[in-house]
């Protein structure tokens, strides 16, 4: 793939960044500034991962489901549909089964490669008649707020739990677009000349209390799937992977990323695609 078209795909990441969305400030991590760094972060670990054990029983993230399947029933929008009848995940429309860990795919209809996020903004605006730019104004949730695509993508990824991930990578068009996700991690670019890569692409980094997942394993790849969408303890908010991936562009001091792009997806591919034969635990709980 050639370096001119990633420099475009992270150019027109730069001229969607009027539509994209004002980088939220992070919530103030004031034990994590002040911890001494490496015996710190097994003591947090060790706790979050307590916390977490205790959070099983009455995972949050099934509130959002709910919600998410109320809304995926309903007839909505302009059109007065629902999706149940109307939206293809890749399993035939309304059939969600298993559909969430065999997305991103291509998908004829809109002839491009969607994550499952994507894809269900594509049904909302191409079945119900919701406006793409409605959407795209707040994505992503605030202590307030939670927008109907994080319950829905959240209702559709519950409908893959326990079930292995699954990127038709030999689809050719799939293939490609991983091909360019794998360009996108390991471009470097901005303030620090960082790429993806420079955080995520060898085993045992970290960040003051954060492990990074190296994503260009198998395992590090899944870390960066499982509990996706989750619900961040951090503000406590339920959260998509379109969210992390444009947050991780704010980390990197690159613009963010349109909402719903091109670049996102691939970027996915690349990622989930690298979690292919993992198990997705469904909807979780994340730091
Ligand atoms: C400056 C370092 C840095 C760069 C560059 C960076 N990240 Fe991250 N990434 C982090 C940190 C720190 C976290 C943990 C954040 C948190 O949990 O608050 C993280 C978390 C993640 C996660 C979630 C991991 C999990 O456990 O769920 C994914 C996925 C991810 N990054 C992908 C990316 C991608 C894709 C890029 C390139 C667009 C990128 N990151 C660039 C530092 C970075």
């Amino acid at each position: 793939m050639k370096q001119s078209l990633i420099g475009a795909l992270c150019a027109m990441a730069v001229m969607g960044g009027a539509f994209a969305q004002t980088p939220k400030k992070p919530v103030a991590k004031p034990t994590r500034q002040t911890a001494p760094a490496v015996e710190a972060k097994d003591a947090a670990t060790i706790e979050f991962e307590k916390f977490r054990a205790e959070m099983e029983d009455s995972n949050p993230a099934e509130l959002f489901e709910m919600k998410g399947e109320e809304q995926w029933k309903t007839k909505r929008g302009p059109n007065n549909v629902a999706l149940a009848e109307s939206c293809d995940l890749g399993q035939g429309v309304g059939k969600i089964e298993g559909a969430y860990v065999k997305m991103p795919r291509y998908f004829a209809d809109a002839d491009a490669v969607m994550d499952a996020e994507r894809r269900i903004v594509w049904c909302m605006v191409e079945k119900q008649g919701f406006k793409f730019e409605d959407i795209a104004k707040t994505p992503f949730a605030n202590e307030t707020f939670t927008p109907d695509i994080t319950n829905l993508v959240t209702y559709v990824a519950g409908h893959s739990r326990n079930m292995k991930i699954a990127v038709p990578l030999k689809e050719p068009k799939v293939r490609e677009a991983y091909e360019i996700g794998k360009e996108i991690a390991a471009y470097r670019a901005g303030p620090y000349d960082f790429s993806c890569n420079t955080c995520h692409g060898a085993d045992g980094k970290r960040i003051r209390m954060q492990q990074l997942p190296n994503l260009s394993t198998a395992k590090g790849a899944m870390s960066g799937v499982q509990g996706w969408p989750g619900y961040r303890m951090t503000g406590g908010v339920m959260l998509t992977h379109q969210w992390r991936m444009g947050d991780c562009f704010r980390q990197q001091r690159f613009p963010q990323p349109k909402y719903a792009s091109d670049a996102v997806a691939y970027l996915l591919t690349y990622m989930i695609g690298n979690a292919n034969g993992q198990v997705y635990k469904g909807p979780g709980i994340k730091r």
